[in-house]
């Protein structure tokens, strides 16, 4: 009898702590004109309100992939918010649309509207906290998270890319379309004329802008780091910044990383990463922070809080 209470309770525990898996979402969870597909990770224990974390794999990625290459789900398991891990409908190379102007424009549709979509019915289905949506990724992820970051200032509250490109460099007449130009370093504007794309992006919206952080290799070969200087103006323009930061910190977090701080509310952070390529470290423990992720109660970092 004993024994049977031990196996059965132990039973319980291991199942408990296994339940969470990747799920994919197959009902109608709203706008959606490219068929993005939608994985989510809800940990067995979810905080009250739970905060959302999206988090857009890289071209040749998938769900799956994006899931299994990071710390986050373990993470969300710990701290109890949502991970949502959704999957590029391009199946030749599986890169997301940050190209065409309904991507880059506020509820216009393309890839980010069906993943805004989706935040909005994770947010709804679980009691979700609107004000600690956040999203981050790598390479093409970064540039979707750009993307979403410029054209839903209202859903998102911060942004974190590794190895990307400015909002709209990749813009293009079509969906998914690769812009060797931007790729290779080549388009080059001034802060306002970058400010101006984010600000068409939302015609009208004078609201609460997402707080950004960016990290970069100075030897991407795949996106380059011509990139990382265009996006510092970009989104210091966007806030009203100075493109002079305010500190500069050599060796963080890794070892030739160097960490600038722009504006007076440390709204915008850019990490360029000496002597890396494309393939650069994700930094969970630094995403985490940014996010304010481990926060589980009270004053939790959320949308509309300090800033521009
Ligand atoms: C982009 O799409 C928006 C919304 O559909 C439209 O108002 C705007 O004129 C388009 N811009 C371009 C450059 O096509
Ligand atoms: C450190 O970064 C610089 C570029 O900023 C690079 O030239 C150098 O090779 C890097 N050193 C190492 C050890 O990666």
């Amino acid at each position: 009898m004993r024994w049977t209470s031990w196996l059965l309770f132990a039973t319980g525990v291991v199942s408990g702590a296994n339940a969470a898996s990747l799920t994919q979402v197959t009902e109608n969870f709203g706008p959606n004109p490219r068929n993005v597909g939608f994985y989510i990770y809800v940990p067995d224990k979810l905080a009250a309100n739970p905060p959302i974390l999206v988090n857009p794999h890289w071209c040749h990625g998938d769900a799956r992939a994006s899931y299994a290459g990071s710390q986050y789900a373990t993470m969300a398991s710990k701290y109890g918010f949502i991970v949502i891990y959704p999957d590029s409908p391009n199946t030749a190379d599986k890169c997301w649309d940050v190209s065409s102007n309904s991507t880059l424009t506020h509820d216009a549709g393309g890839d980010s509207l069906g993943i805004v979509s989706m935040v909005r019915w994770t947010l709804n289905k679980y009691k979700g906290d609107p004000k600690r949506v956040f999203v981050t990724g790598v390479s093409s992820g970064a540039m979707m998270t750009s993307t979403l970051i410029g054209a839903y200032p209202d859903v998102f509250a911060a942004g974190s890319a590794f190895a990307g490109v400015p909002f709209g460099c990749f813009a293009a007449n079509g969906y998914g379309v690769w812009s060797d130009a931007c790729a290779t370093g080549k388009v080059t504007r001034t802060p306002a004329e970058w400010a101006a794309l984010v600000t068409a992006a939302y015609p009208g919206y004078t609201g609460w802008r997402p707080k950004m952080q960016i990290f970069h290799g100075t030897l991407d070969e795949t996106l380059n780091y011509a990139n990382f200087e265009e996006e510092v103006k970009e989104w210091n323009a966007v806030f009203g910044y100075s493109q002079t930061p305010t500190s500069s910190t050599p060796n963080t977090p890794v070892s030739n990383w160097t960490k600038y701080v722009y504006g007076p509310n440390n709204w915008f952070e850019a990490y360029r990463a000496g002597g890396v390529t494309h393939n650069i470290q994700n930094q969970e423990a630094v995403v985490m922070s940014w996010f304010d992720l481990a926060c589980t109660s009270g004053d939790c970092f959320s949308w509309g809080e300090g800033g521009a």
